[in-house]
């Protein structure tokens, strides 16, 4: 999919804005302070319904307006599809192809969008939430019964956590074990077979991304391996209830990487670390389009400046071979960049346009 324009009204220093995109790769220049991880913010909004820089929607809204307007045509056959999000008095509405939504995860569904920014070594060397949502985006996009089965486990371990704090009583903690135990072991199916499909993509793109590195990936399912779940919760039923939290779970399952059989972060270098995270989400919009036939825009944030020319040159190539839609902010115009381009826009004083 991805999208063929995009529109911006009053969004953070842009008070109108429209862009014609390319389906391909797509530059936009400018520099610090112009205006460029906005225009990135104002798409993850659009696929999101929430900003990757702050927790507060309104704080995008340019200063001294009431809201914001975002509207993209998505590409879809025959006809693109017109999406739009507007932030009025701190409501939020979501339009899709004309009709008003009210889930957010179907915004998703039509324009899915993954993004790579100054965060992105926190894939390799972050907490486990990093490496969970990564496996979250991909099982959500894929696997039809993820959302429902994700959203049921949240809200019995949210139950189960509530008594757990108010009670600590084992009998009533046991009420919400039963849902919490069907839901979980749904999830955690759902997850590995998605994993053990996707593993071969990323283990493939990681090997070609850096030189002469062995890459290991391993699914830790949040509990101990060989024995179920409802065992593992009275295993630890004890702690749960003297610390008023459950402590396993899919909701603490990770991704152990390893690199050379040692762990990741403590094998490569932080450069190497943006490149390892590169070809994993690259490695996973390349799945998600064989799997859906659709395919996802990425969002690539000052990355290209980080990189050293060899590099920068793969991750294009591989971004080529994959054929989604990428669009790449960076500081100054760089010869590798703007020969790879589809689109080249310059973001200068509240203002963006193609030049390319
Ligand atoms: N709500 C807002 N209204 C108006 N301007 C804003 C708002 N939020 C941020 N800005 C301004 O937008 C500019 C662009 O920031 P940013 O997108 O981070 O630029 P870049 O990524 O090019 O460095 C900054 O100068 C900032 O002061
Ligand atoms: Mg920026």
């Amino acid at each position: 999919m991805g999208l063929q324009s995009l529109s911006l009204r009053q969004f953070r220093c842009f008070a109108a804005v429209d862009l014609n995109l390319s389906p391909h790769l797509n530059v936009i220049e400018g520099k610090n302070a112009s205006g460029k991880t906005s225009i990135l913010e104002a798409l993850y909004i659009l696929s999101r319904g929430r900003s990757f820089r702050t927790a507060h929607l309104d704080a995008t809204v340019q200063q001294g307006c009431a809201g914001f307007l975002l509207t993209a045509q998505a590409i879809s056959q025959p006809l693109p599809m017109e999406i739009s999000l507007a932030r009025q008095d701190g409501h939020l509405e979501v339009n899709i192809a004309g009709k008003v939504v009210k889930g957010l995860n179907q915004l998703a569904s039509v324009f899915p969008v993954q993004l790579l920014d100054g965060q992105a070594n926190q894939l390799i060397n972050g907490g486990p939430k990093y490496r969970r949502q990564f496996l979250d985006w991909g099982t959500f996009h894929v696997e039809r019964r993820f959302y429902r089965t994700w959203h049921s486990y949240r809200q019995a371990l949210r139950q189960r956590n509530i008594l757990l704090k108010a009670t600590r009583s084992g009998a009533e903690v046991a009420v919400w074990d039963v849902e919490l135990v069907k839901h979980g072991e749904e999830l955690s199916e759902i997850r590995q077979r998605y994993f053990q499909d996707l593993c071969p993509h990323v283990l493939e793109f990681a090997e070609q991304s850096l030189d002469s590195v062995s890459v290991s990936v391993e699914y830790r399912r949040g509990w101990p391996m060989g024995i179920p779940f409802a065992e593992a919760l009275q295993m630890w039923a004890k702690k749960d209830r003297e610390f008023g939290v459950t402590h396993i779970g899919p909701h603490r399952a990770d991704i152990v990487i390893r690199v050379n059989g040692q762990p990741a972060q403590n094998a490569i270098s932080r450069g190497q670390e943006k490149v390892l995270a590169a070809a994993f989400l690259l490695a996973q919009a390349d799945f998600y389009q064989r799997e859906s036939g659709l395919s996802c825009t990425l969002l690539v944030d000052d990355l290209a400046a980080e990189l050293d020319t060899d590099h920068l040159k793969r991750l294009l190539q591989r971004i080529d071979e994959v054929g989604t839609q990428v669009i790449m902010t960076a500081i100054e115009s760089l010869d590798t960049l703007n020969e790879a381009a589809g689109a080249v826009f310059h973001v200068k004083q509240g203002d963006c346009h193609r030049v390319v």
